[in-house]
């Protein structure tokens, strides 16, 4: 077999203050500028060229044709949908250190019935809920856990909204590191919470939110040493990116005109944003799609950030809703997000609970299925095309980060028509009817089942 990694080019990183711009190599242990304490960013000096010349030790062509090659490689590294990409990503020098469950390598589907009900005439999702453990995380995870490993650390950890701490343990216990996880009591669902337990973590149930998690993790790794996993890791979120590479490879380099993103710590969206500029600056893409980010009502401080100061100063708010994965109220890289919608031309949009179930449903009924906080990105979408910013002609691209089977209650509620019940929202939540599914309980005979069957078609025909 041919030995793809010999010969590669080898990118020199650094981090870099988004605030000061400050350059550092030394992130310390909170992954902030030891100047002005904002967040860290990976820059690779030898892809800026001073006199305008393309400097970047590779040429887009060479790096197309090499990631393609590396798709019949035996290692596991380039059977990772990440490091399949490595000439992006930071230098890993050993790569015998590399923690990879073949993360990335997630589909796209087309989604016919939920273009025509959102009114575009293309629209395909990229599903990170397949990835091994469930959702996009385990993207980021694989690089940051790694370098976890590399810096020598016994033990990592993360506050999370159910899915990182997920994805954290699983690569954790690959590495037989030992992992922290700090969660919001009674406010993660059972899937996630199962697999935190199932991978080995230690595993805190607080009686806060998920803003006053990362509050207290803050000042645990001040006090223990414990490797940070949450996204302002930055190697999160080069890890990210990859999502973002894979896309348009599926796509054969051709940029849709919009992509949608669900907001939480805005993490994801700031590194599907980085990794489109990266490539446009390295002459993969000669245009950018929007990056359009979008929020549940309950949990919108980005929104209202964009609406109410312009993208100048965060406002945060008292999280609540049934998309658990986004219930966050102070979301560490507003920031960054904000850079992206500016320097990418696109905008915000927050969606009712309602709306959430709607979208969830309808993915569902096309035998493609996500948790809740990615069905954000089909009511979103609807959205957007009502306000003539998406038009339908335009293609789109969902990401959708997490699996159904993530959130099963939510699920089985909706179908039973318990999701809205005793709330303000239960006289629209009548919309939703039709889409309703709830198990039917009859008596074991085949003469039950065959009328109950009648029963349903005489209702499709009505
Ligand atoms: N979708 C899902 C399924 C998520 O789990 C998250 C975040 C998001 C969207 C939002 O992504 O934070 O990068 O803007 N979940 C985090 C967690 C917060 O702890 O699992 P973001």
């Amino acid at each position: 077999m041919t030995n793809l990694t010999t010969s590669e080019p080898v990118q020199i990183s650094e981090l870099r203050c988004i605030a000061c711009g400050l350059r550092t190599h030394n992130p310390g242990h909170k992954f902030r500028c030891p100047t002005c304490a904002d967040l860290l960013e990976i820059v690779y000096p030898g892809w800026d060229s001073s006199d305008g010349q393309r400097a970047a030790p590779f040429t887009a062509a060479a790096l197309k044709a090499l990631w393609r090659a590396r798709r019949k490689s035996i290692l596991s590294i380039d059977q990772s949908g990440v490091w399949r990409f490595r000439e992006l990503l930071p230098h890993f020098p050993d790569e015998g250190k590399i923690i990879t469950l073949r993360e990335g390598n997630t589909p796209l589907y087309e989604l016919p019935a939920c273009a025509r009900a959102v009114g575009v005439e293309w629209l395909v999702a990229k599903h990170q809920g397949m990835n091994p453990t469930g959702s996009f995380k385990d993207t980021g995870m694989t690089v940051a856990a790694s370098m976890a490993l590399r810096e020598g650390f016994r033990w990592v950890g993360c506050a999370s909204t159910g899915n990182t701490s997920a994805s954290m343990a699983a690569y954790a216990a690959r590495a037989q590191m030992s992992s922290l996880v700090l969660i919001p009591q009674g406010k993660v669902s059972w899937g996630k919470l199962s697999q935190a337990l199932d991978y080995g973590a230690i595993t805190i149930e607080l009686k806060t939110d998920f803003d006053g998690c990362w509050r207290i993790l803050d000042e645990v790794v001040d006090r223990m040493p414990v490797y940070l996993l949450n996204s302002v890791n930055p190697y999160r979120i080069e890890g990210q990116k990859t999502a973002a590479i894979e896309l348009l490879e599926q796509l054969d380099w051709q940029p849709p005109d919009h992509v949608i993103v669900p907001g939480g710590n805005l993490g994801n969206s700031s590194a599907l944003g980085k990794a489109f500029l990266e490539l446009e600056k390295l002459q993969f893409i000669t245009r950018l799609p929007k990056v359009s980010i979008v929020q549940a009502e309950g949990a919108n401080p980005l929104v209202r950030t964009m609406r109410e100061t312009g993208g100048k100063k965060l406002v945060s708010v008292e999280a609540e809703t049934a998309a658990s994965a986004i219930r966050i109220g102070r979301p560490a890289s507003w920031k960054k997000a904000v850079r992206i919608l500016e320097r990418m031309g696109g905008t915000v949009a927050e969606v009712s609970e309602v709306e959430i179930a709607w979208a969830k449903a309808q993915i569902g009924a096309e035998g493609i299925g996500c948790e809740p906080a990615s069905a954000v990105t089909l009511a979103g979408l609807k959205k957007l095309v009502q306000s003539g910013f998406v038009k339908p002609g335009e293609s789109v691209v969902l990401i959708l980060t997490g699996h159904l089977l993530k959130d099963p209650d939510f699920t089985l509620k909706f179908h039973r028509g318990e999701l809205f019940g005793g709330r303000a929202q239960s006289r629209e939540a009548e919309s939703l009817v039709p889409q309703q599914r709830a198990p039917i309980v009859l008596e074991a005979s085949a003469d039950a089942v065959v009328s109950a069957l009648k029963r349903v078609e005489e209702t499709s025909e009505a």
